[in-house]
């Protein structure tokens, strides 16, 4: 792999396409490439830590071709709610926002999914771009039409679906992340080879236990696994509740833990990618149950789990009733006929091979098991004690 390229590759989400451009050390071919929108005005949706950390180059860079707007906040996911949406949409229009303005999303996921609804509103849609600096934005976030802020009573409850225009990323963005935050999008990554492509787990299981993470060769391997994942998966279900559902591998378990652990500690908690991550040991363990992994695979995913740092038994102190409880109320349900005493999951008979139809990939799941394999994996955690920047309010 040549890292110092500069390349392009397209996302086709159903109908929705739209060019995925990555290099390294690039921020003025990203400018480059936005010079050429044509913009009377960029609207440049960030947080303060991206801004402290890559602003200033990159706002130079692109301030060649328009004038620039800056709409940020202290980094969080406090940032994604309708008062800053509201905010930022008077600061525009008070600036001389137009139809011909670009809205950029230069940040992580929290700015990506408040600039993506912000452009969706405004004078009923301007052109998004996302220019994204976490591995959750670069490999997860933005490969998906799903914009939203959050309500004060839940994840994601305002949103809707705004296709951008372009993704650009500089690689080099990516390599100021801590560690927790860079491994929270390797999980996802994991995951899409488990569960989507088993040909790639050699040289994922290398880099994870061999290679430094945050190389630019890893970065770029990554990226361009989760673009061929995702473009599997979602090329003819772009809402993601279809062939889609395959990508809510792990998410059953793991969402109800980092509900019941955010709760328990607050934004100090596990993180999304770590949840989903051991999510995946669970969603092993009931595969074996129900017939479907053997002990190799089940081992397959210990070993993966592990090397990404992530828990591989239920975080200390959470109690079983808890995380039963938000199981038993996953949002999945409605895809799904099921009894009560059933939740609806993806499992995997081999890696690469979910137990549920091509169609849907969910399989209804008797609850008595869920509990039987989490009961299994209560334990000391392996968590470290955290120090994180974001809060980690629960991520659907
Ligand atoms: N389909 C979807 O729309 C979808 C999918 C997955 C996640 N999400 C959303 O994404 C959000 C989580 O995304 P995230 O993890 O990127 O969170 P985030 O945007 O809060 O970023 C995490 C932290 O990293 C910091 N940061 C960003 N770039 C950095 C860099 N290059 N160097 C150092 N620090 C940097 C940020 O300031 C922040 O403190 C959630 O709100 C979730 O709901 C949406």
């Amino acid at each position: 792999m040549d890292e110092t390229r500069w390349n392009v590759r397209q996302v086709a989400l159903g109908s929705a396409e739209y060019p995925y451009y990555y290099g390294h050390d690039c921020a003025d071919r990203i400018a480059h490439v936005l010079g050429s929108y044509d913009a009377d005005r960029f609207l440049v949706v960030t947080d303060d830590t991206v801004l402290r950390l890559h602003g200033e180059g990159f706002l130079a860079e692109l301030s060649r071709w328009a004038p620039v707007e800056v709409l940020s906040r202290p980094a969080g996911e406090e940032m994604k709610s309708l008062v800053t949406l509201e905010a930022h949409l008077e600061q525009a229009t008070r600036a001389g926002a137009t139809r011909r303005s670009v809205v950029i999303a230069f940040g992580g996921g929290v700015p990506g999914n408040l600039a993506g609804l912000m452009a969706a509103l405004l004078f009923r849609g301007v052109r998004l771009v996302h220019v994204p600096t976490t591995t959750v934005a670069a490999m997860d976030s933005t490969l998906s039409l799903k914009q939203a802020v959050n309500s004060r009573q839940g994840k994601n409850h305002f949103g809707t679906y705004h296709r951008p225009e372009a993704i650009l990323t500089d690689v080099k963005f990516l390599q100021t992340l801590p560690p927790r935050e860079l491994r929270s999008g390797l999980s996802e990554a994991t995951k899409n080879c488990l569960a989507i492509r088993p040909l790639s787990i050699p040289e994922l299981r290398d880099r994870l236990t061999h290679g430094q993470l945050q190389s630019t060769g890893t970065l770029q391997w990554l990226l361009e696994e989760s673009l061929t994942a995702k473009a599997f998966a979602m090329s003819e279900d772009t809402k993601e509740q279809g062939p889609g559902l395959v990508l809510e591998y792990g998410h059953t378990v793991g969402h109800a833990v980092e509900l019941c652990d955010q709760r328990l500690r607050g934004p100090q908690g596990i993180s999304h990618g770590e949840a989903v991550a051991f999510g995946m040991i669970a969603a092993a363990r009931i595969s074996a149950r129900l017939g479907g992994l053997d002990a190799d695979g089940v081992a397959l995913h210990e070993e993966l789990v592990g090397a990404l740092g992530a828990p591989l038994q239920v975080p200390h102190g959470l109690h079983l009733a808890d995380i039963m409880a938000v199981v038993r109320a996953d949002n999945k349900r409605g895809y799904l006929a099921l009894q009560e005493s059933e939740a609806a999951m993806v499992l995997l008979s081999a890696p690469g091979s979910p137990m549920g139809e091509p169609r849907n990939p969910l399989v209804a799941v008797d609850l008595a098991v869920v509990e039987d394999v989490l009961a299994d994996l209560l334990g000391p955690s392996l968590l470290p004690a955290p120090a994180r920047t974001t809060n980690g309010v629960l991520q659907q």
